[in-house]
């Protein structure tokens, strides 16, 4: 219990670095909560026009969750640990202390502590986020497509024990998506790399 608490908080502290934040601040590339959505994630880092900042972004989000996950599986080497990991430190990005508890929408967290539970469910998602947004166009869209899907792929890939794990985060990305699903139902959200 005392090692689950461990890994739980230092998951949380983990996900909760704003690497959008951090990383628009060091290049200069002015204040993310004034442009675009004034989301600190990938998406709206793209915004700035800097693809560089935004793929670092991306893959520095996704890697907090995945290595917070790999971590509690290397310390504890329980299936159980791994899950809790990835929901706290989903939770650091959503809710991060350093941010006034105002985070992101978890997609890319989201993704990385997939990757890591269980890697053909992280990559069926990620390809379901591809397809999507090849298709739309829409980063948005594509994230609530993703998550959407996480549930069946972990069916598919023999994952039941994750299922619950995989719906409940599904669900806080929707919650976290409300402004983006009124503007995708309004026709006013917009494509990847337009403000
Ligand atoms: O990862 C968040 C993405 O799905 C939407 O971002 O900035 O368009 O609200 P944004």
């Amino acid at each position: 219990p005392l090692l689950l608490c461990l890994v739980a908080v230092g998951s949380y502290l983990l996900g909760s670095v704003p690497f959008g934040i951090v990383i628009t601040r060091m290049l200069g590339l002015g204040d993310l909560r004034q442009i675009g959505s004034g989301n600190i994630g990938a998406t709206n880092v793209l915004r700035t026009g800097n693809k560089g900042a935004a793929l670092a972004t991306l893959l520095l989000d996704a890697g907090k969750g995945g290595i917070a996950v790999l971590i509690a599986r290397a310390l504890t080497g329980a299936g159980d640990a791994a899950q809790v990991a990835a929901f706290a430190s989903f939770l650091g990005h959503l809710y991060p202390v350093w941010l006034g508890f105002k985070g992101g929408k978890g997609v890319a967290t989201f993704l990385g502590t997939l990757l890591a539970l269980a890697w053909p469910v992280g990559l069926a998602a990620c390809g379901t986020w591809l397809v999507t947004a090849i298709v739309t166009r829409i980063s948005s869209l594509s994230a609530l497509v993703a998550a959407a899907s996480v549930a069946i792929w972990m069916w598919v890939f023999g994952q039941p024990q994750m299922i619950a794990l995989g719906i409940i985060l599904a669900a806080l990305i929707f919650w976290r998506h409300s402004a983006n699903i009124q503007r995708i139902l309004a026709g006013t959200e917009p494509k990847i790399g337009k403000k």
